[in-house]
């Protein structure tokens, strides 16, 4: 079932295993991607899935996470931008990123100013109090998001994926714990909903049609007074109706105990920890649904497409660790992934995405080869 092709709006997939976006921290300082990315994103199209979907790419330099993030801000981006939608398709899968802010999630010390929320509800983790947006620079973000997807559509990749999980920007608005606005911008489900639905319009109306606009979004914000089930589901009706390509269902925020990327997962019973959530959407909507979370072998990747709980699946650290998982798989192998969800990879903001696990066991089994020469030599 995983190995058949699918169909997201205009686009069809070789098969139904996504690259979950996965910031590859491989842009200078001005948001231009390297050589680096290059030969990053060809290891990752030629493992055999069927699209890939890069990581946060800003709108804005001051709603960017790290100093290495793919920037969508400037037209001098595009040509670059451009190589990388190519060397993802020559590898054989499709080539989307995501456009992002990340609102009051973004850290002071990067983006050198203080970051901006819709209410300036405090993120405990970083201590930050972020700045209360005013109306007109709500307009404006709206404005930046349709010029960057705008950016990624010129530059030749086949779709764009908007980041409303996680916490960041754009759910910031839909979450009633970080939305206490009482404008036309929140204060109801409808006003809280508000900013994404004018966003997906300016979006759609700068790529047109026929160009895919996918979602990510947060069906469980995985924190107290999050975002309820309910509105969360009728978002997701609603973006679809609106004419959304594909649904990727995420949650937890930054703030959150257990969020997007959780720890320790062992393969059975504890993957797809969003799985009865995409069971929900997929129920209410007409556009494909996207799984992600934990996922990490076949049988249970099966079950979730077969079962029709979900119609495609992503996996993020599991092609960190091996961007050839998908090939193997369709090769006959029938091990789980050898991710450990240790989430070291999350660790260094400042280092190119990698497995830090992996290169730990490279360098201790390099040690042990080295150890083992000096004593045979004595
Ligand atoms: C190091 C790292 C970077 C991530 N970057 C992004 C990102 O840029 N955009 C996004 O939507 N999710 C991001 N995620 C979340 C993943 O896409 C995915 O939702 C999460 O890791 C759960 O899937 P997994 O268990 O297959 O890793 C990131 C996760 C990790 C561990």
């Amino acid at each position: 079932m995983l190995f058949t092709p699918v169909t997201i709006g205009s686009l069809t997939l070789q098969n139904r295993l996504i690259r979950a976006a996965c910031g590859e921290r491989r842009a200078d300082r001005a948001g231009l991607v390297t050589h680096e990315m290059l030969a990053y994103v060809d290891e990752l199209a030629r493992g055999g899935c069927g699209l890939v979907i890069l990581g946060h790419g800003y709108i804005r330099r001051d709603g960017r996470l790290t100093d290495n993030e793919t920037g969508l801000d400037r037209d001098e981006q595009v040509s670059r931008l451009g190589l990388v939608a190519d060397q993802i398709r020559a590898g054989g899968a499709k080539a989307v990123i995501q456009i992002s802010h990340g609102g009051a999630q973004c850290r002071p010390s990067v983006i050198e100013t203080t970051p901006v929320s819709p209410s300036g509800v405090e993120v405990r983790k970083t201590k930050v109090v972020p700045r209360i947006l005013e109306p007109d620079e709500i307009v404006e973000l709206v404005a930046d998001f349709a010029a960057a997807a705008g950016r990624v559509k010129d530059a030749g990749f086949d779709g764009v994926q908007i980041h409303a999980a996680h916490g960041y920007l754009i759910t910031q608005f839909l979450s009633p714990a970080s939305n206490l606005r009482e404008d036309e911008w929140g204060g109801s489900p409808e006003k809280r909903f508000h900013f994404l639905s004018t966003l997906i319009g300016a979006v759609q109306e700068r790529v047109g049609d026929d160009f895919p606009v996918l979602i990510k979004l947060n069906l469980d914000d995985c924190i107290p007074k999050g975002i309820p089930l309910s509105e969360a589901l009728n978002v997701a009706t609603a973006v679809s109706d609106l004419g959304i390509a594909a649904i990727e269902v995420s949650g937890g925020v930054v703030d959150s105990e257990r969020g997007a990327a959780r720890k320790g997962i062992t393969p059975g019973k504890q993957e797809a920890y969003f799985r009865s959530m995409a069971r929900e959407v997929k129920r209410m909507v007409d556009c494909p649904v996207i799984l992600v979370g934990g996922l990490k072998s076949l049988p249970v990747i099966n079950d979730c497409l077969e079962s029709e709980d979900a119609d495609l699946v992503a996996l993020g650290r599991p092609l960190i660790r091996e961007p050839r998982l998908p090939l193997d798989w369709l090769d006959g192998r029938d091990t789980p992934a050898d991710c450990v969800s240790c989430n070291r990879c999350a660790l260094y903001k400042d280092r190119p995405l990698r497995c830090e696990t992996l290169v730990l066991e490279q360098e201790q089994a390099e040690k042990e080869r080295e150890q083992g020469k000096e004593k045979e030599e004595e």
